[in-house]
């Protein structure tokens, strides 16, 4: 049987992402105050090792799936691209036979979304997307777990982006498209998704308003997001900063959504750059139980991946 990969949201489709999230509320109560390394009771992938191959740089996502993997049972290792054969040449292909021999899942973060589907069609194991330059899925389940758990429901959410339309947003509109939210997406003209993104979430009912209108995209939202202006790899261009500045998420902007909206950012954070300090400090600022999340949503991805999800 071919292994059950996560190179994207719809690799899981709605059941299994609801799912996990159900799971994920479940496993985080069952575990609220015990130290974080501590195993959950039933240890779920006890014996199993899961390896974190890092191309670009990473906080969050290499300590939340280190932590995930304790708290089920397991363990890691963590392979960065310059310090291993990745980083001299050593082909997608290989690394990926040689992994599936070793270890019993693969964590990949790379820039071309191309080489995880490498990593995929030669690994004999489950392999994740820890993000590329195409998408984000597992800080996405991390976001869809964060809203639920203040309040909101999915369908017919108003969700409103503003900035870049970058690997994050990517992955909101795949979620839009599964999940039945809707999204509201204000960039500089030139700096709009994907468009196989917002036809993905199209055809999956949900309503993508594409605009330059900030104020408009913000009227009525249940949840402002935002990401920082330059992504990993992208040139940091004076240029692309201007076009962003009227894009910032700042008390003005939040007013203008519902009074009881939330704010999301995957982090890091440039505050003072596309969010401003007092949104970022503010209530209505989740950010942090968002980044704890990371850890609950993938431990249900990685239970999913081993075939202990629906
Ligand atoms: N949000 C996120 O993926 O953070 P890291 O880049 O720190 O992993
Ligand atoms: N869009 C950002 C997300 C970082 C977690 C990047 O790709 O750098």
């Amino acid at each position: 049987m071919s292994p059950r990969h996560f190179l994207d949201l719809g690799d899981a489709g709605p059941h299994a992402i609801a799912a996990m999230i159900n799971d994920a509320i479940d496993r985080k109560a069952a575990r609220a105050e015990w130290p974080k390394g501590k195993a959950d009771a039933d240890r779920p992938l006890e014996g199993r090792v899961l390896a974190l191959v890092f191309e670009k740089n990473s906080t969050r996502t290499r300590v939340s799936f280190d932590i995930a993997m304790r708290q089920l049972g397991g363990t890691v290792l963590i392979l960065e691209a310059g310090s291993s054969q990745l980083g001299r040449g050593e082909t997608i292909a290989d690394t990926a036979r040689v992994l599936s021999r070793m270890v019993d899942a693969i964590m990949l973060r790379t820039d071309d979304h191309a080489k995880i589907e490498e990593m995929a069609r030669h690994a004999s194991v489950p392999v994740i997307n820890g993000l590329t330059d195409r998408s984000h899925p597992c800080q996405i389940a991390a976001d869809l777990l964060t809203v639920i758990e203040h309040g909101k429901a999915l369908p017919g959410l108003e969700v409103a982006w503003f900035g870049d339309g970058n690997n994050v947003l990517h992955s909101i509109l795949e979620a839009a498209g599964l999940m039945k939210f809707n999204v509201r997406i204000a960039t500089p003209a030139g700096y709009e998704p994907n468009g196989e993104f917002v036809e993905m979430a199209r055809a999956g009912g949900s309503t993508v308003i594409l605009s330059q209108d900030a104020a408009a995209a913000a009227r009525g939202a249940d949840v402002i997001v935002t990401d920082t202006w330059i992504s990993m790899g992208q040139a940091d261009a004076d240029e692309k900063r201007a076009a962003m500045e009227p894009y910032q998420v700042n008390s003005d902007l939040m007013a203008t959504a519902k009074p009881d909206a939330i704010f999301l950012h995957c982090l890091p954070a440039h505050v003072g750059e596309e969010v401003s300090e007092d949104v970022f400090e503010s209530g209505q600022s989740i950010v942090f139980d968002e980044a704890e999340n990371r850890i609950h949503a993938q431990k249900s991805i990685l239970l999913w991946s081993f075939g202990l999800l629906a």
